[in-house]
Order: structure tokens, then sequence, then C-alpha cells
């Protein structure tokens, strides 16, 4: 317990500390009964909550202020400064509130609050009697959650195809993959949770088809489920390869966790390994395989890894990372067939391999939709309440194409904030909120010891400018087209991706604005 106590960082907040010591729109990391908190003014009130993210632990301290909301300064989680409530995916828990009081021109912080977490709407007529969600990812999951804390009291069922409950897939190419977290970590809830919450998860449920005029879902082992409204959270599906000996066993694909444990399985027994794609998902198990010290080549069509993602510079910057780390690249070619013991390229290099990981990007999982006679646009079609073409069913995460507010574009991306966003949204909508989805996109990734977090959609830039110094791995690159900003990414600047997301919304905020001003105007 001392230990704990000795860890504790700022002031003992139950001493008090001098109001005019606490600025307006600062945050005082300090701590009270043991438990690490901050402690900020807006106007004339003081909060104080948990200092510490829900999700993976980021420091709020090192956050952002945004009107009574604290921005996790890692990915971007916010929570409320009253309630401590997680507003915004990916932090799914609320963080603890402490009552704070002001006397003598200080402020005490006393006890905890108890239930400080979110105010529950109680359900209204007009909600559907049922809710089926086709997917347990991070859409699907975050739907579901949402669903109940806001009060639907009625028929929830998530069917997923995959055999484990929902999981946290970007730790799959990352820390799981290399080692260095454990099973215990992947879950995103334990499996009483969705039993408290009356969640009727059911795994390795594979739909099959909708039947839109009888509002019911088919699954393949025959069961039907009828619904009042729908969410389809597909997902994507990793593209494969059509090569020879592209089916052997140790050709391994990375989506679900089966496919993560296969790889682990694999790499301990590995000592070279092959990944084709130079993109996130294999740079990042490319990083991964490295931690476990196994002789890693990568191969791309792309003569720059992540060129058109994020530009030249960092492209270069992150081929160079991996080659420090002893990656080799073979790049500007493809593997043209695979054997027992090694890849061959189109450039005729043969390279041995005991392991070979693909990951050529993936298709969103739109098969369902389609066969439902939903619009498609290259993913199912969704209006701003990721709303489909027939009234009723929803479609969020990779899955959905959506009017993205910032580019005047109909967009779909493949991140994982996203995709819980748009499951949290997409719940509220489903109880008739008509809440808009206009959360600007942000993902992250980390590669070794080096993280790049970005903000904002640029398909397509024709100017990127840096600021600060990208080998010393502090800067913000800014990616603009026909001189718009639309993305933002930065590398050890977490409050400038966070001031980046703000100004984003407040663009989209003030087109919104005009637009229904011109509306309403004679
Ligand atoms: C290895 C890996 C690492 C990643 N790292 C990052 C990262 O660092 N940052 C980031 O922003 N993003 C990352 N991503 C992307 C992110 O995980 C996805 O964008 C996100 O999971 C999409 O969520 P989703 O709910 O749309 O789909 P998913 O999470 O893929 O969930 C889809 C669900 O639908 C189910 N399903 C599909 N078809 C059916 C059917 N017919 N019937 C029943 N169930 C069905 C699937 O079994 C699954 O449960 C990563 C992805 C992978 C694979
Ligand atoms: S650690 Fe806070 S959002 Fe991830």
């Amino acid at each position: 317990m001392s230990d704990e106590i000795a860890k504790l960082e700022g002031p003992d907040l139950a001493q008090g500390v001098a109001l005019s010591s606490l600025a307006e729109g600062a945050i005082l990391l300090g701590h009270a009964q043991g438990e690490p908190l901050i402690l900020v003014r807006r106007g004339d009130e003081l909060f104080a909550i948990g200092a510490v993210c829900t999700h993976y632990s980021g420091p709020l301290a090192q956050g952002l202020l945004v009107d009574d909301t604290v921005r996790c300064p890692w990915h971007h989680a916010c929570f409320s400064l009253r309630t401590g409530e997680a507003l915004r995916a990916p932090a799914l828990n609320p963080v603890a509130c402490w009552r704070v009081e002001q006397r003598d021109g200080k402020a005490f912080v006393r006890e905890k609050l108890a239930n400080a977490s979110q105010e529950r709407r109680s359900a209204t007529s007009g909600m559907p009697q049922s809710v089926v969600i086709v997917g347990g990812g991070a859409a699907g999951n975050a739907a579901a959650e949402t669903l109940r804390r806001e009060g639907y009291s009625g028929r929830l069922t998530m069917l997923s195809a995959d055999e484990s409950a929902p999981y946290d897939r970007p730790n799959l190419s990352k820390n799981y993959l290399a080692g260095s977290a454990s099973e215990d970590w992947i879950p995103l809830r334990s499996p009483e949770f969705y039993k408290d919450q009356d969640i009727d998860l059911k795994l390795g449920a594979l739909v099959i088809a909708i039947d839109t005029q009888n509002r019911q879902v088919k699954l393949a082992d025959g069961c039907h489920h009828a619904y009042d409204a729908l969410l389809l959270a597909t997902g994507a599906e990793p593209v494969r390869l059509t090569l020879p000996g592209g089916d052997l066993p140790r050709v391994h694909y990375l989506r679900t966790l089966a496919d993560s444990r296969a790889l682990v399985a694999r790499a301990l027994v590995s000592k070279r390994a092959v990944v084709i794609g130079a993109s996130f998902i294999g740079l990042e198990v490319a990083a991964s395989l490295r931690a476990r010290n196994i002789d890693v080549h990568v191969v791309g069509l792309e003569t720059c890894p992540m060129e058109k993602v994020l530009g030249a510079e960092v492209g270069n910057f992150i081929r160079k990372l991996h080659e420090e780390h002893g990656v080799t690249f073979h790049l500007g070619t493809t593997a043209t067939s695979i054997d027992e013991r090694s890849v061959t390229l189109k450039s005729g290099d043969n390279i041995p391999a005991d392991l070979v990981v693909v990951g050529v990007g993936v298709r969103p999982a739109i098969a369902l939709a389609e066969q439902a006679g939903l619009a498609i646009d290259r993913g199912v079609t969704v209006n701003e309440y990721l709303e489909t073409s027939i009234p009723g069913i929803f479609a969020a995460g990779d899955i959905a194409r959506w009017p993205d507010h910032l580019t005047a574009e109909r967009i779909r991306v493949e991140h994982w904030v996203v995709a819980q966003r748009q499951g949290q949204t997409a719940a509220r909508n489903i109880l008739g909120q008509r809440e808009r989805f206009d959360a600007v996109p942000f993902f992250w990734t980390e590669q070794y010891d080096f993280g790049l977090a970005y903000v904002g959609h640029a398909e397509r830039f024709d100017k990127t400018a840096i600021e600060g110094q990208l080998d010393a791995r502090n800067c913000t690159i800014t990616y603009r087209r026909n001189g718009q900003k639309l993305a933002v990414a930065v590398i050890h600047r977490d409050l400038e991706g966070l001031h980046a997301e703000l100004e984003f919304e407040r663009t989209i905020a003030a087109r919104e604005a005009q637009s229904a001003h011109l509306i309403g105007s004679p």
C-alpha cells in the first residue's frame, strides 16, 4: 500500500490546494485516498475525476479539456467531468468522480461519489421491441453496450460468426502477437457482463440471409431471429492471395483472435518469416515478429511503404525504422509462389520462410447487405444517421460508407475507434434519437517503440507539410487537398492530435450551421 502511495504524483488533494493555484482550463494532477485523480476548474465549478483512462491507462492529466469533458491523449476517448462517464470510445468504462468542496480559499477533494457513471434513460414507447446486431466486433459490441446504457430494455441479440466473445482486435497485431500482452487482456468484457446486461450473445452464429419483408435474419444452422431494428456490423475480411502455395498451412492471415493464436503458435517454432504486404497490418506484424527475434522479410508492391496513406517522407522514415530493427524489404515486387520452404518473388528472388503472413488489405463484408437488397457503394451506403436504404436497418463500422462532413464526400474507413463510435451512434438512432454521425476519424499505429496517431481523412492529398522533426520523432504532419486541410498525423505530440480533432470538429459544426442557415433562409 505504501508503495502505491509513493507512486502517486502531485499534491494530496484531500489536504486542499489554494483555489488561486487552479487556473481555468488547466488540469492539476494529484491524488486523494490513495488514488490518482485530476482536479479541474471550469468557470466557478471544480471537478475531480480519476486520472487514468479506462482504455489503456492513458494519462488524462495530459489530455485536453473541452467544455465539461476531458479527452485522453492516447486514443481520444472522452470522459465527462461531471459524471466520469466514458462519452466516446475507445474507453468503455467510466472513471471515478469525487466531491470537491471549496472552503477558506482552498479546494478539498472529499469522498468518492457513488454511481458516478452515467444517468440511464428509461425506455419509452416507440422503441423497438427487439434489436438484432449482426457482428460481435468493435461496432457491434459498442452498439449493444450503448443500447443498454441508454436504457433500452427490450430483447437484444448479438450474433457473431466469431467463436470468441468481442475482443480488442487492434492488439492482435501488436502486444499480443509480440508476446507482451497475455490473452486475458484481449476480451473487451467478461462473459458475465453480457449476462448481467441481458445481451444475448451468440457465438459461432453465422447469419446467411436477411428477410427484410418479415424482419428476420437466418443463420447457417437454420435458426431465425426476428427483429424490429437491425444493425449490420459485419466488418471486413482479409483479401486472399491466389497464387501457387497460397493455401499452405504456413500461410497466415490476421483478422480474428483465432488467426492471431495460430500465428503465435507458428511463430514459436519459426526462425524466418515473410510478410506479404507493407501496409499497417503487415508492418505491425513485422515489428511483433521481430520482438520474437524472428528474421523478417517484407514484400510489398509499393516502392515506399505507407506512402499512399502517410506520404513519402513518413513512409521512408517507417522503412528506415524497420530496417534499423533488422527487417529486409523487397519493394516494388510481389510474391508469385510459396512452397514448403520459401517464397518466390516476381523479381526472381527466393526468400526462405517457415512462416508467411499475408496482409494485403481487406474488403468490407457486405454479402449479407447485398443479398438483402441494401444500397451498396463499395460498402453499405448509410445516411448521416447510419441508416441504410431500408428503414430500420442500420450499418456501422468497416462496412459503412457515410457522408463525411469534413470532406463533403462519402467515406468508408477501417478504424477501430470509428467503428465503435458508429456503433454508439447507431444504437442511439435505433432508439430514435436522430444523432448525426459526424465524429472525426481517428486511428493509431504502433510499431516497436514508435507510435503515430492520425486524425481526419485524406484519401487523396496533394500536399504534406511536416512541422517539427520526423527523425527526432517529434512532429505534426498536415495533409491537404486543393488547399483544404483534411488530416493531421502526430508523432509524440498527442496534445496536438487532440487539438487537430477539435479544430476539425469546429469546422464541421460551422459548416453544418451554415447549411442549416441556408436551408432556413427564405
Ligand atoms: C490485426 C488488426 C489490427 C488492427 N489495428 C488497428 C489499429 O491499431 N487502429 C485502428 O484504428 N484500427 C485497427 N484495426 C482495424 C479495426 O480493428 C477495425 O476497423 C474494426 O475492428 C472494425 O470494426 P467492425 O465492428 O466494423 O468489424 P469487426 O471488428 O471486424 O467485427 C465484425 C464482426 O462481424 C462478424 N461477422 C461477419 N460476418 C458475419 C455474419 N455473416 N454473421 C454473423 N457475424 C458476422 C465477425 O465475426 C465479427 O465479430 C486493426 C485490424 C486488425 C485485423
Ligand atoms: S488510453 Fe485513453 S483512449 Fe486509449
